[in-house]
Parts: C-alpha cells; sequence; structure tokens
C-alpha cells in the first residue's frame, strides 16, 4: 500500500487515502473523536465516527493516548472555510499505544525540556526551527553551485590549533595527540589552489568555557574560501549568500515562521537594502555613544554585540579590527597595520555575529613571524606555511555558524535550539 504525506491531501480531495503518523493531540465528543495526526510533513485532523466503524474499532480509538503512532484509511474533506484538509476515517491500525507523554501543552522549564530533547523535538516549535535549519543548509549548497564553488570536506581530526588555542578538545590519537577542528579554513587554504573557490560544512569543535546564549562546543560551521580575492570581494559575495538564504526561508518557510510567531519585518529588509558597513573604529565609537564602556582597541563583548545590532534593520559588517585581538593568519591592512584586513558580520535585532572573515596572510616570511608573535609553532603549520612557497595567491574567505543564522531568522532567545542535539558546557545528552 502507498502511503499519503500529510502536506499532498490538498491534492487528493474526495479520494481514499492513507497516511501514518502520531497522534498529538485528541478529543472526543460522545460518538465523534478527532484525532490531531501529524507525519512530519504537515499536520491534520482526523475524525472517527462510531457509526462508521466497528465496534471493537471504536473501542480500540477509545483507548488512544497522546504521541501514539497510528496508519489510518479514510477520504479527504477540505475545511469548509479554511485552507485545511481532514480526514474522516473508514479504518486504523495502531503501531504503539504511547506511554504517558512527558511533554503536556503546560509550560515546562527549559532544563526539563533539554533533558527531553529527544521528545521536544516533536513540538511544533522544534518542528519548525529543524525545518528552517534544513531550507538553510540547501540554500547555502544551492548558492554555491551556482557561483562555482566546490564543496572540499576538511578534517574534523587535526594536528594544531586553526584558531584559538584555548579553545581545543584533545584527543587520544594512538600515540599522540589530536584535536577536533574548530575550523577547516586552513585546509581549504590547501585546496584554493586546485578549485578556485571552495567551501565546506561540517560539525566543528570549541571547548568554549563560556556560558552565553551564542556558543555550542559542537556546531556547524560553513567555512569558504577564495584565489584572487581582495576584502571588498569577499564581503560581496557573503552579502550575496545571507541573502539568498533569507529569501529561501521566506519563501518556503512561511508556515514554519507563523509557528514561530516571528515577526519578519528585519529579515525583509534585510533583503532589500545593502548590508551596513562600518570600521571597528566607528563601531566603538558608536558603542561608546550608546553607553558601553569598550575601550578603542578592545573587541566587541557579547553585550555591545547586542547593543549595537539593536539600532541596524540588516546585517552590519564590522571592519578592521585590532589585528592584536584576531587570528594570526589575517593579512593587516595596508594604510594602519596595526589593524586587520578582516570583517565580522552582524545579525540584527540584538543577535551578533554570524560570519567571521577576513583577507589571509600570503607572504611566507610574514606568515611566519606572525605564528611565532601569536606564540605558535611554525613546525605545527610547516604544510601551511609551505603553500606561501609554492604560487601563493591574494586570498581571502569566511565562516558562518549555522546555528547563529538558525536562531537569527527564527528569532530564538538561545542557540540551544537552532541545533537538534545540544552540547555546551553543562549538557552532552541526550
Ligand atoms: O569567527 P570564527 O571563529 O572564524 C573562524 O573560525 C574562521 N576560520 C572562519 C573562516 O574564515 N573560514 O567562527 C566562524 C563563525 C562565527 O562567526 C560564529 O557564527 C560561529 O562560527 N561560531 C560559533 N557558533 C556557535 N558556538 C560557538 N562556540 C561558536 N564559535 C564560533
Ligand atoms: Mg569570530
Amino acid at each position: 500500500m502507498t502511503l499519503t504525506l500529510i502536506k499532498n491531501m490538498a491534492e487528493k480531495i474526495g479520494q481514499e487515502i492513507t497516511i501514518a503518523g502520531w497522534v498529538y493531540n485528541f478529543r472526543s465528543s460522545g460518538k465523534i473523536m478527532f484525532w490531531q495526526i501529524r507525519d512530519g510533513s504537515g499536520f491534520t485532523q482526523a475524525i472517527l465516527s462510531a457509526t462508521d466503524l466497528k465496534e471493537e474499532q471504536w473501542k480500540l480509538a477509545e483507548s488512544i493516548t497522546m504521541e501514539s503512532s497510528v496508519q489510518i484509511t479514510g477520504q479527504v474533506t477540505k475545511h469548509p472555510k479554511k485552507e485545511e484538509y481532514e480526514l474522516a476515517v473508514k479504518d486504523f491500525k495502531i503501531f504503539q499505544i504511547a506511554e504517558d507523554y512527558p511533554i503536556a501543552k503546560k509550560d515546562h522549564g527549559i532544563d526539563f525540556l533539554m533533558d527531553n530533547r529527544h521528545l521536544w523535538l516533536r513540538s511544533p516549535s522544534q518542528w519548525a526551527i529543524q525545518r528552517i535549519r534544513n531550507t538553510l543548509i540547501l540554500a547555502t549548497y544551492d548558492w554555491f553551485r551556482n557561483n562555482d564553488f566546490i564543496k572540499i570536506d576538511s578534517p574534523v581530526l587535526t594536528p594544531s590549533a586553526g584558531e584559538n588555542t584555548t579553545e581545543l578538545f584533545k584527543v587520544k590519537y594512538f600515540d599522540t595527540e589530536a584535536y577536533l577542528s574548530q575550523t577547516g579554513q586552513l585546509y581549504l587554504e590547501a585546496a584554493i589552489a586546485a578549485h578556485g573557490r571552495v567551501f565546506d560544512f561540517g560539525p566543528t569543535f570549541r571547548a568554549e568555557k563560556s556560558k552565553t546564549r551564542r556558543h555550542l562546543t559542537e556546531f556547524w560551521m560553513m567555512d569558504a574560501e577564495m584565489a584572487f580575492t581582495d576584502l571588498t570581494g569577499n564581503l560581496a559575495i557573503q552579502e550575496s549568500l545571507i541573502k539568498f538564504m533569507i529569501k529561501a526561508v521566506l519563501e518556503k518557510n512561511v508556515a514554519e515562521l507563523a509557528i514561530l510567531e516571528r515577526n519578519v519585518t528585519v529579515l525583509q529588509s534585510s533583503l532589500e537594502k545593502p548590508f551596513y558597513r562600518l570600521t571597528h573604529k566607528q563601531a566603538v565609537a558608536k558603542l561608546q555613544e550608546l553607553g558601553s564602556d569598550i575601550k578603542d582597541n578592545e573587541d566587541l563583548g557579547g553585550d555591545d554585540e547586542t547593543l549595537l545590532t539593536k539600532i541596524y534593520d540588516a546585517p552590519i559588517f564590522v571592519t578592521n579590527y585590532p589585528a592584536a585581538i584576531k587570528a594570526f593568519y589575517m593579512k593587516r591592512n595596508a594604510e594602519d597595520p596595526t589593524r586587520a584586513e578582516c570583517a565580522d558580520l552582524l545579525a540584527p535585532e540584538g543577535y551578533g555575529e554570524i560570519i567571521g572573515g577576513s583577507q589571509r596572510e600570503e607572504n611566507y616570511d610574514t606568515l611566519r613571524k606572525r605564528i611565532i608573535e601569536f606564540g605558535l609553532k611554525p613546525e605545527d603549520y610547516d604544510w601551511y606555511l609551505n603553500l606561501r612557497k609554492y604560487g601563493s595567491v591574494p586570498h581571502g574567505g569566511f565562516g558562518f555558524g549555522l546555528e547563529r543564522i538558525v536562531t537569527w531568522v527564527c528569532g530564538l532567545s538561545h542557540v540551544r535550539e537552532s541545533i537538534p542535539f545540544a552540547r555546551t558546557i553543562y549538557r552532552l545528552k541526550p
């Protein structure tokens, strides 16, 4: 027998179909029972009537519980006023009668919900978030395919730090030590000499001790890297990609955004205008005006990002951070070598950094000097330095944190809901 997906019921009005799913809610009024069914593709209501069913079937129906799994055959009818479709049940089968479901309609605390994440994923809001995440992933692949990028899978086990050495997860690797990858960037820099424009997309790991609404210890990063680019070209690519991703969600996830009660005004205005551009110096001045105690050469803290981004109605590029607070591989700004030739992209509405990117140092001697200045060992980066010996070119790239983007697009208050199973300093389960 072929099953029909709930989302396709509109095409089957008047016909008899079979669906399979979970009863996420039910109610009865005497001889009529209503089951709310979810099958992953959508939601519908099945109507059971004591007069249409055999007596033992009606008895069985009365034993239904929340989250029981069922298969139902019936005729599709359209709601007289709404664009909703229902099923007049002829026959059904129960796969399993669920035990008392722990997640009820009442408000649960976040710890309870996160402890029950394996079940919480079924709730409408969580369903909506993962569908939007999926759209953002597919849009990323689409954009790169349309723009001549090749996907290069970078390794997860690495011999040295890709970013900040204080945030490394160390693992035993036979007789030596390895680190879980913080970014695929260094490997992509090798691949550009073969393919020109490349990207990766996979899990990355940071032993971040930060307990903020923006930090996970395991998250999905997309790194992109391009040969023969400058920072201006790099930012144009980022803006085009992010706009494409937001547009995809606004087009494909209308129902999901409605479930989340997301006000999409700023998502829409982000499509309609160029992203804002501020130098780090300008951002600091603006922040000081807004009451932050940030000093001239400091990094923007989480609170600064919140404060700054609340006043804009589209993403903001903050460029040319002080070189000392950024990574060793960043090229310096030509006019002011105390500044890195870099940009972070900050999401508006108080969300903050979603992308980190820069021009890379392509000169062998300068890069070697920087590695030493940053307290790293040149021998750990021999292969990376080596790339600067064989046809080194001006190049740059960026990396986005998928969860940060999902959190912003969905309008969530914390990054932990944007990933199916969050990993934070305090959570490794489920
Ligand atoms: O800014 P980051 O550290 O940049 C890099 O790793 C570069 N190598 C990327 C590149 O140029 N190819 O990280 C990139 C993005 C951040 O902007 C943020 O969105 C996300 O990754 N990110 C995190 N997301 C969740 N939890 C964390 N602990 C994160 N750390 C970074
Ligand atoms: Mg960053």
